[in-house]
Parts: structure tokens; sequence; C-alpha cells
């Protein structure tokens, strides 16, 4: 079978496609998946790239994380799945041991996993849809339902960014009947947004865009859209140099989840971390004193928050927004196009041709 491996963090080419056995059960409670679809995330780019938080194991590492298949084998106690089930992984438990990073990924034709580490997929979604859940939408999720402060009606809730955690965690705050304020670098791509999400934006002020290029005091624009008030959640994505104004966007006991550190990567506000660090700390720790706010650091989401992430999918038949599918053979490709920041929602690649 053919699989990706990358040995050093030294930019996309380094992807290599290899051709290897097929993995073959070995404990009782093991599962195969014919993998039909993987979905990429910013962090495989940053894994690419030689930034992001875990390093190439030695002997390389088989890369990303997110995939959906069909069961075709499975071990003599395997119990919750049977040949033919239509299964996606399921969100990494913890960074340490970390599916596409330092143990075995996804992007393989199979793969050989516990029955611990997959879930049914939502009936109403294809393969391509339901791999691209288990990363963006399950930090999405545990967001705003994975702390003691859940996502109620009549919440306010700013997405930043039109990427997959961004655009999932406005369907999941939509559907809870509460108001997104997306910030995006393009009108373009929020107006796109607006048009897929339309059936869950049920009147003109349930979805409010703020274009982060031209309102530099981003936190003053969330206020003013939001009728003089502050939000109650934020998703984070830009890190130390935008969690000051993001901290000036909630209100007292505010909800901060704090996902991604893209503007450390970018570099887009201005001169480079090193030289700012100390003001740029110094500003979050007094910000967060005198707001009020909590900040808390999100990883991804558990199993049973997936299971509950899929009820609510089923029941509302939302389908996730892709932005383009690639071959297998395109993987650079598609990571290339992943980095450039250009998509929408997820980006998918096809890995079985049925
Ligand atoms: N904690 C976790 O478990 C977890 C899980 C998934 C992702 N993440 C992290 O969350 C972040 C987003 O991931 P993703 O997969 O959604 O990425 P993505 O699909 O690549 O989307 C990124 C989008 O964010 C916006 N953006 C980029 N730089 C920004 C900045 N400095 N300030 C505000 N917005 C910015 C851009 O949208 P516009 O062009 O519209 O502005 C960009 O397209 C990444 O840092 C990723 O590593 C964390």
């Amino acid at each position: 079978m053919r699989q990706y491996k990358l040995y050093e963090g030294k930019g996309n080419d380094c992807l290599t496609l290899e051709n290897v056995d097929k993995p073959v059960i070995k404990r009782s409670t093991d599962v195969i998946v014919k993998i039909h679809a993987l979905s990429l995330n910013a962090r495989d780019h940053q894994f690419t790239n030689g930034i992001y938080a875990l390093p190439v194991p030695e002997g390389g590492a088989v890369v990303t994380s997110d995939a959906a298949g069909e069961v075709v084998e499975v071990g003599s106690e395997v119990s919750d799945f049977k040949i033919g089930d239509r299964a996606e992984h399921t969100s990494p438990k913890q960074i340490g041991n970390a599916i596409g990073f330092s143990a075995v990924g996804t992007a393989s034709e199979f793969m050989l996993v516990n029955q611990e580490d997959i879930l049914p997929m939502p009936s109403h979604m294809s393969y391509e849809e339901g791999a691209t859940l288990p990363i963006a939408c399950g930090t999405a999720w545990n967001s705003l339902y994975g702390s003691a402060k859940t996502i109620q009606s009549g919440d306010t809730v700013v997405c930043m960014g039109t990427g997959g955690v961004a655009v999932f965690t406005a369907a999941i705050a939509l559907g809870a009947g509460a108001r997104v304020i997306m910030t995006s670098s393009s009108d373009d791509k929020v107006e796109e947004v607006r048009k897929h999400l339309g059936a869950l934006i049920t009147s003109p002020d349930r979805f409010l865009t703020l274009n982060r290029k031209k309102h530099k005091e981003t936190d003053k624009e969330v206020v003013r859209l939001n009728g003089g008030e502050r939000a109650d959640f934020l998703v984070e994505i830009g890190g130390i140099r935008t969690l000051p104004a993001s901290i000036r966007s909630v209100k007292k006991s505010g909800l901060i989840a704090l996902v991604g550190y893209l503007s450390d990567q970018h570099g887009e506000e201005g001169p480079t971390e090193g030289e700012r660090l100390p003001e740029l700390t110094s500003n979050v720790a007094k910000e967060l004193l005198f707001s009020g706010a909590i900040v808390k650091g999100t990883y991804c989401c558990n199993r049973e928050q997936m299971r509950q992430m899929h009820t609510a999918f089923e029941q509302t038949k939302f389908h996730p927004i892709i932005d383009k599918v690639f071959e297998f053979d395109q993987l650079k490709e598609a990571y290339d196009y992943a980095q450039s920041g250009d998509h929408l929602g997820k980006i998918v690649v096809k890995v079985a041709s049925s």
C-alpha cells in the first residue's frame, strides 16, 4: 500500500510517498480501515516546516491526523464495528502521542487502529465530509462545550479567520442559537462563508463580519457590532500578538478558547516575536487581570464530545464546508494550498478511488 512519510521538517517537498506492507491485525480489539479520505489541518504544514510543537521523530512520521474510511478487517473481540462500517478517526487524546506526528498518521491507504480510536461516521455525510471532523471540528466543539461555561442561545461568539476551526465554530454556534462575529482578512471569504452557512443564519444580525485588515482595533469593532457589549466566547487562533485585543473583546467571565498561535507563524502583525515578546506578554497579563476574562488552552476533543458533536450534526443534517478535494498523489500540492491560507473551511485529499 502507499503512504506518505516525513523524515525532516524542511518544507512540504520533504513529504515522501512510499510503498509499504499493508498492516495486519495484532490485538483482538484492532480494526483495519481502508482510508477513503483525509483532511488537512494547519498543524500538518507546521510539522513539514519544522515549526510544530513536536519534532519529526527518529525514523520519520506517517503524516496527517484526520481520516474517514471503511472497516475491512476486525479482531476477534471487536464489538463496536463490523466489516463494511463507515468510520472516522477520533481526535487525538493528547499532544504526546499525537497521530500523524509521534504516532502513525492517516496519509496511508489502510490504517491499523484500536476500536476505541474510531467512531461511526454521521450517516448523512460522505467520506470526504467525515474526514474533516476530528481535529478542527472537535476543537471547535470543545471550545464551545468543553468547559463549565457552555454556549447558550443569545450568546455572541467571535470566530477568527475563515479556516477549518473558525468555520466549524461558526456553524456550531449558529446551531446553538448564538450570534457569530467572524473576522477575516478578506470580505470575499466571509461572504462565501455566509452563503455556505445560509440555512443556519436565521436573521441577518446572527452573522456579522469584521475585516481585520480594515479594522486594526478589532476589539472596538467587535463591541460596536455587538451593540456596545463584549462577546461571550472567542476562539483564539492568533496567539500572543492577537490575544490582548481578544481579551478586550470578551466580557467578564467570557471564555477565550486558546487553540492556536498562527500570528507567531505569519508575523503579519508587525515586528517579530523576539523583538516584542516582553511587551506582548506584559500586555496579555495586564489585559487579563483587568478584564476578568477566562483563557482556556483547548486541545482537540475527547471521544464523548465527538459523539455529542455527531448527534448534533445528525439532527441538523449539517454538511462541512470543503474548499477543494485533491487526489492522493497531489498531497504536496494540497499542503501548499493549505499553507497559502487562501482556502475556506477544509481541504480534503481523496485516498481510495471508491
Ligand atoms: N488546539 C487544537 O487542538 C487545534 C486544532 C486545530 C487547529 N488548531 C490551530 O488553530 C489554528 C487554526 O487552524 P485551522 O486548521 O483552522 O487553520 P486554517 O484552516 O489554515 O485557517 C487559518 C485561517 O486563519 C486566519 N488567520 C491567519 N492568521 C491570522 C491572524 N494572525 N489573525 C487572525 N486570523 C488569522 C486566516 O483566515 P482569513 O484569511 O479569513 O483571515 C486563515 O485562512 C492553527 O494555529 C492551528 O494550529 C489547534
